[in-house]
């Protein structure tokens, strides 16, 4: 099967503020935009992996990880696992950066 994989640009990397989260949305899809300290940009999925989920882009970030809003469930912003004891996994987007434009690969 061949996939088609299509980069979308959603904000200037500039504008964008460090530990906050943004919600961008792409179709149908609401993705989690994060900037952590150390100047990296991730896109998980805008949703807790918990049953009664949050969105992800409200959550508080700590280093590579963000804390869901409503139950602190921790999630990596990398790989978008949920940490221990708590278990689950977040859909994660491959983001690139290209002279002060964020694209978002879906
Ligand atoms: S609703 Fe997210 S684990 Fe919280």
């Amino acid at each position: 099967m061949i996939e088609t994989l299509t980069r979308i640009p959603v904000v200037h990397y500039s504008n964008l503020k460090g530990r906050t989260g943004y919600s961008i949305k792409i179709d149908n899809q609401e993705i989690a935009l994060f900037k952590v300290s150390n100047g990296g940009v991730y896109a998980l999925e805008n949703r807790s992996p918990h049953p009664k989920g949050g969105v992800l882009s409200e959550g508080m970030v700590s280093g590579d990880y963000v804390y869901c809003p409503v139950y602190d469930w921790k999630i990596s912003l990398v790989d978008g696992r949920v940490q221990a004891p708590d278990e689950g996994q977040v859909k994660t987007f491959k983001v690139e950066i290209k002279e002060d434009i964020v694209f978002i690969i879906v």
